[in-house]
């Protein structure tokens, strides 16, 4: 479970390992250089496959789409029961506080996507902003925001129904309660008990949350998120998508449903399309700003195996 989480976070290298050993710091000072928008190394040559570790935007033709397809049928083909159903879905908080528990914050994940993805993150104005992560974890995502942000008027608010992870997030140093409240709320209640006023967000970020969430929720999540964010505001995605490589790995008896899969240690993911993000978001009245798939082609030079990434990042906006 650890080794495929950490696959999932794009960029990390025994640079960033090195980094990570070398520096007492949580984040080194490479952490998040700036990378070209979309990626930029481009395999036009197949026979310069095993040349580097990582090409972005690999084109999948109709067999490999095939072959993916056939991959899941055979992977899903045994369900598991009713009860073992239930029981992912009532146990979900626990099964994230358990790998809170074991994991702590100790995973490095070199999001140096981050801004580059999304520069609505690396707010530098002086305009009273306020950014929502849900699903938040152990703050990711929400200790860059406030490192890199030089913008005083900045508030964040973080979320996530572990209250483990709420609890190592705010034993951080860098959690620092002038610019940053977080709190335990599971996304998918009907009426969430926020600090914040109905549409007084500027932002709401969803990364690699949505997929650890039973699909027949997610209407009622971005209901939520649509009701709080302000007129104009943004909804930032960034979350696994179909047949990437962690979705065919699954072997048959893990299939929750279509598509949705209970790992090892009980937590679950799902894997969108971007049909399927874009449908979500327009049906509760967003509008599309963005919605990309983002393929990349990781080698493994040493063994000379290939593991084709496939993220769903979007963009969508609450109308003005
Ligand atoms: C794959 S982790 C990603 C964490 C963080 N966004 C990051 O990128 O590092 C998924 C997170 O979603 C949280 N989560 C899952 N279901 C949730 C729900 N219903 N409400 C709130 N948080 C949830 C989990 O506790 C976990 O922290």
């Amino acid at each position: 479970m650890m080794k495929m989480f950490l696959s999932t976070m794009p960029g990390m290298n025994k640079i960033s390992l090195l980094c990570k050993f070398v520096s007492f710091s949580r984040f080194c000072s490479t952490r998040y250089r700036k990378k070209p928008k979309y990626g930029s190394r481009y395999l036009t040559d197949k026979s310069d496959i095993f040349s580097f570790n990582a090409w972005d935007d690999v084109e999948w033709d109709e067999n490999q789409e095939k072959e993916a397809q056939n991959k899941v049928n055979v992977n899903s083909i045994i369900k598991f029961t009713q009860d073992d159903i239930h029981k992912y879905e009532s146990d979900a908080d626990k099964y994230w506080n358990a790998f809170y528990d074991i994991h702590s914050n100790r995973f490095f994940k070199d999001r140096h996507w981050l801004f580059t993805e999304f520069p609505e993150l690396n707010d530098n104005s002086s305009e009273e902003k306020k950014i929502f992560e849900i699903g938040c974890g152990v703050g990711n995502t929400i200790f860059p925001i406030l490192q890199y942000s030089t913008n005083k008027n900045l508030k964040v608010y973080g979320s996530d129904f572990s209250s483990k992870a709420i609890e190592i997030l705010k034993e951080s140093p860098e959690y620092n309660t002038e610019r940053c409240i977080a709190f335990e709320l599971d996304a998918t209640e009907l009426i969430w008990k926020v600090p914040f006023d109905e549409n007084s967000m500027d932002v709401i970020v969803l990364i690699f949350v949505l997929s650890a969430i039973n699909p027949d929720k997610f209407e009622q999540v971005i209901k939520n998120i649509y009701k709080y964010l302000k007129p104009g505001g943004l909804v930032l995605f960034r979350d696994y998508g179909r047949y990437d490589m962690a979705q065919l790995r699954f072997k048959p008896g893990r299939s929750l449903g279509d598509n949705f899969y209970a790992r090892g240690d009980g937590t679950r993911v799902y894997f969108f399309t971007q049909g399927e993000i874009k449908q979500m978001f327009e049906d509760s009245g967003f509008q599309e700003v963005e919605n990309r798939a983002d393929r990349r082609l990781q080698v493994n030079r040493g063994k000379l195996l290939k593991m084709y990434r496939v993220w769903i990042q979007a963009k969508y906006q609450k109308p003005k």
